[in-house]
């Protein structure tokens, strides 16, 4: 955990290096002058000596020689003024955490506040604090537990002075993201840890958990009572596996407007006897994804008690090969009465997502359902690693979840969901297939398949395959597990309950 504080004056700031940041080719404003009056100078000389140009994530370190608390000056470059976004103060202020974390400083000081910038994003102080904060905390996360041999040399920031004018504003802006990032980091952690950690009854046990020490109510379904309420898609799934599936119903109520988020959460997929090729099976843990974001986001919601009424669904379970395993060709009939041919059993996620939607619309009846599942490679293929695709019935939701994506940089693409796509989903024996007869729009057919399952509700399916893992860090994201969806989903409540 990283501890924050604030100061207003610069050059007293007590830390082992102190950050600033600086926009390339523009004149350094008048703080910028009296640090570098301090400095004698050392910050003008490095850039006209061209040691600095201000470029983008550029760094250049310089001593203080005792002229200031700060030992040292972590210059950090700020590219072109007019480019300049809240998303660029977030890639920055990671950066510099991670790069003052290398120079092995236990402390540092962060004057990026001062950074004053144009264009439509908001600029006030609790703005600003919260994107420095958030992007400090995500950027400085390491999943190390595991770690037990030479444990010391890890390197570790234990504390950040936040350079700023309005102590209540930023206090504000810090306090919203120790929730933020705490309830990301928690999907992290899910996501990294290992499918013989994270088992359908680990998920359960933090819900019950979570429901102790907030005011979040829970349910949790065991194996029988799947079978009591006709959750045959679930069981189907679950059959070739030695866990016990779970089914978690979270409740938080405080407000008028309701809503559900519906999360898969396969602790491993395997792909069942459709048994998935050896290579990278191992990145098959991060299949619960989606369930990790519920989680993560009905606390989030709770610790920051956002008015509304919001429930949380998630279906969890191992999709494993064995003799008593799901196998192509079986039919199974969903809690909704649907029957479903399931002719690849590696597409298990829209089976345990069915079952889901299909109780939460009759069982909760929400204003808006959102599922969040890594669904498809497909969407891989069509996004990469930089949104999530979209598809859903509610198009003015939609159109909210954009405008939240791109104001947290959690970002989504929408994808249609025409008609014309549900001719490949149908079976000749039964009511649908589980997947398509012909190998196209394979993210598309995966949320047609998904809306058979759902009456009336306004719905919007998020495929996370791409956003939930990444296989190389980005400026305040890791690698491994990305934590994807919570800030986007919490930015979204926000303008759906207006
Ligand atoms: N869990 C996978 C999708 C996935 C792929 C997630 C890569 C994360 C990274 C899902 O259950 C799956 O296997 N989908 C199949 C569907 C196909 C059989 C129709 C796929 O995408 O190949
Ligand atoms: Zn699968
Ligand atoms: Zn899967």
């Amino acid at each position: 955990m990283v501890n924050i504080t604030t100061e207003k004056n610069i050059l007293e700031a007590k830390a082992d290096v102190l950050v600033v940041g600086l926009f390339e080719q523009q004149p350094l404003s008048s703080m910028m002058q009296q640090l570098d009056d301090a400095l004698n100078h050392e910050i003008s000389n490095a850039i006209t000596q061209k040691r600095f140009t201000g470029e983008l994530k550029e760094i250049c370190v310089l001593s203080t020689q005792g002229k200031m608390p700060a030992k040292q000056i972590l210059l950090i470059g700020l590219g072109d003024k007019k480019e300049f976004t809240l998303e660029t103060l977030r890639k920055v202020s990671g950066v510099a955490a991670k790069e003052a974390r290398e120079m092995n400083a236990k402390s540092f000081a962060n004057a990026l506040l001062l950074v004053d910038f144009e264009g439509k994003d908001e600029k006030n102080e609790e703005t600003k604090a919260l994107a420095i904060a958030e992007a400090t905390i995500l950027g400085l996360y390491q999943f190390t537990h595991y770690k037990t041999v030479d444990k010391e040399k890890i390197k570790k920031i234990d504390s950040m002075i936040l350079i700023g004018n309005n102590a209540e504003q930023i206090s504000k802006g810090i306090n919203k993201a120790m929730i933020l990032t705490e309830c990301t980091n928690l999907v992290r952690d899910l996501v990294n840890e290992p499918s013989n950690v994270v088992t359908p009854s680990h998920l359960a046990a933090i819900a019950e958990k979570m429901a102790k020490e907030l005011p979040l109510k829970t349910q949790i379904f065991d194996k029988k009572q799947l079978e009591k309420l006709g959750m045959n898609a679930i069981l189907a799934v679950t059959k070739g596996s030695a866990e016990e599936p779970k089914f978690i119903v979270l409740s938080y109520q405080n407000g008028k407007k309701s809503m559900a988020i519906v999360g898969k959460g396969i602790t491993f997929d395997s792909g069942g006897l459709s048994l998935k090729p050896e290579e990278h099976m191992e990145d098959m843990k991060i299949d619960m994804a989606g369930a990790a974001t519920v989680l993560a986001t009905m606390k989030a919601a709770a610790m920051l008690k956002l008015p509304i009424t919001l429930f949380g669904v998630i279906p969890t379970c191992e999709n494993m090969p064995s003799g008593t395993a799901v196998k192509p060709g079986d039919i199974v009939t969903g809690f909704n009465g649907k029957t479903i041919e399931i002719l690849n059993t590696d597409a298990e996620g829209r089976l345990v997502l069915s079952d889901a939607l299909a109780y939460t619309e009759k069982e909760l009846h929400p204003e808006l359902a959102i599922d969040l599942a890594t669904l498809t490679g497909a969407v891989i293929v069509a996004l990469g690693s930089h949104a999530a695709g979209m598809m859903g019935t509610d198009q003015k939701n939609m159109d909210l979840l954009v405008e939240a994506g791109e104001e947290t940089f959690e970002r989504v693409w929408q994808l249609p969901l025409w008609d014309e796509y549900k001719e490949n989903m149908k079976s000749d024996l039964a009511d649908v297939r589980n997947i398509s007869k012909i190998k196209e729009a394979g993210s598309i057919t995966g949320a047609i398949f998904l809306q058979n399952f759902i009456d009336s509700m306004p719905w919007i399916h998020l495929d996370i395959a791409g956003t939930a893992s990444l296989n190389d860090e980005r400026e305040y994201l890791p690698k491994g597990g990305t934590g994807y969806g919570v800030r986007l989903l919490i930015k979204f409540m926000e303008k759906y309950v207006q």
